[in-house]
């Protein structure tokens, strides 16, 4: 079967086509990402209004680009374009957009779509949700929503199929810090979480405070990279760390920073990489300590890392160390490109969500039932 994803949770279009041969292997036809990075570059951030419109301009390009790839896309003039029922009434430029598409191209071979219907951000959310639901309707496939924080679990599996579990997830990404025990594929519990900022919004926070630019967390590990091994920044806290949950806390770190950059008269290029290293370091610091608390807590026999901040060379290479002595747990990391936001993780896991017995059938779920929601939970 094949699958065709569409994800739109917070600054990226993603849509990917994913095929699930008879013996259940994965075979990745295409995974195609528009990223609104140099729009983000330019504001400092993410703001929802307009990401919901780059998303209503990306959409359509980057399905065509996604099919391209697969070799999915054929072309067929004089396609019959029905009444959409209003699905697009509230994005009437991606409504253009896909009627063109749809007029141009023959239904292409998918047997179902996966889209994400949360959480992240809601008006964002929705651009693809109904996007998922015009082609639903159109092609007659039926539609899975998904939950992107399962997604950056499951597409762990895509590598390794075969994890072991109970097991540890630890989801951190700019907009969760979330550890979780997966008792198996569908059966997840929040552990503990952020209290406040996620772990890659703190690297955004301070690596704006630092003048550095954004998204803050791969420009933040670059820097620490190049920091050297003495230091002349005084240590940071790390908020939380000896705490019995596993909760955590991250905007009193962003406020610490922005204490000792005020004192700091003159920011050289060797202050920010010395404080770039030490933020990154709190940040570990803490993320591991209680993530490898929970390892232990529950007896885990696996450990899965995911999130954008899941990309982070030091924090990738530190958990393999932490968990190296013990032999027992094995660690799972998504290569980098699948660590951020992506279409493939929401396919992936629109496949595990498929019951099988269903798989391949027509209109197994209703296009006119599914609905965003900004702060969807993921387990109980
Ligand atoms: O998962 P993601 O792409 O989007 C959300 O669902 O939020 O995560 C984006 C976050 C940003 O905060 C970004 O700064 C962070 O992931 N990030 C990193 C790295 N690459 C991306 N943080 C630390 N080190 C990195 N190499
Ligand atoms: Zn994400």
């Amino acid at each position: 079967m094949r699958i065709l994803s569409i994800e739109t949770s917070c600054d990226d279009t993603g849509v990917a086509i994913l095929e699930v041969t008879k013996k259940g292997d994965f075979k990745v036809l295409s995974n195609v990402v528009s990223s609104q990075t140099t729009l983000g570059k330019k504001y400092g951030g993410v703001f929802p209004a307009m990401a919901k419109r780059e998303h209503q301009k990306n959409l359509v390009p980057t399905l065509v680009k996604a099919l391209k790839e697969a070799k999915l896309l054929n072309s067929k003039a004089g396609n019959k374009i029905p009444d959409f029922k209003n699905i697009l009434e509230r994005e009437p430029e991606l409504e253009k957009n896909l009627v063109g598409f749809l007029k141009k191209y023959v239904n292409p071979e998918v047997d179902l779509i996966a889209v994400t219907n949360g959480p992240g951000l809601e008006p964002c959310l929705w651009v693809g949700v109904n996007f998922a639901k015009a082609l639903s309707y159109f092609w007659n496939i039926p539609v899975v929503p998904v939950n992107h924080i399962e997604s950056h679990i499951l597409v762990n599996l895509l590598e390794n199929p075969k994890v072991k579990f109970p097991s540890i997830a630890l989801v951190v990404s700019g907009g969760h810090t979330q550890i979780i025990l997966v008792k198996r594929i569908g059966q997840y519990k929040v552990l503990g979480e952020t209290r406040d900022d996620a772990a890659g919004e703190c690297f955004d926070k301070c690596a704006k405070i630092l003048g550095l630019g954004y998204p803050g967390g791969p420009i933040i590990s670059k820097l620490a990279g190049k920091a050297g091994a003495t230091s002349d920044v005084a240590p940071l806290p790390r908020p939380m760390i000896g705490t019995k949950d596993y909760d955590f806390s991250f905007s009193g770190l962003k406020t610490a920073v922005l204490y000792a950059d005020r004192k700091i008269t003159k920011k050289t290029a060797q202050y920010k990489k010395e404080m770039a290293s030490e933020v990154q370091q709190a940040i570990i610091d803490v993320l591991i300590k209680k993530t490898i608390k929970a390892v232990k807590d529950f007896k885990a026999k696996s450990l899965i890392l995911g999130g954008g901040v899941s990309a982070n060379k030091e924090l990738r290479k530190q958990f393999k160390e932490a968990l190296s002595t013990s032999g027992q747990v094995e660690v799972f990391v998504p290569t980098p490109n699948l660590s951020t936001d992506n279409g493939l993780m929401t396919a992936i896991t629109g496949f595990y969500h498929l019951p099988r017995r269903q798989a391949g059938k027509k209109n197994t779920v209703a296009w006119k039932n599914i609905s965003a929601d900004g702060n969807l939970r993921i387990g109980k």
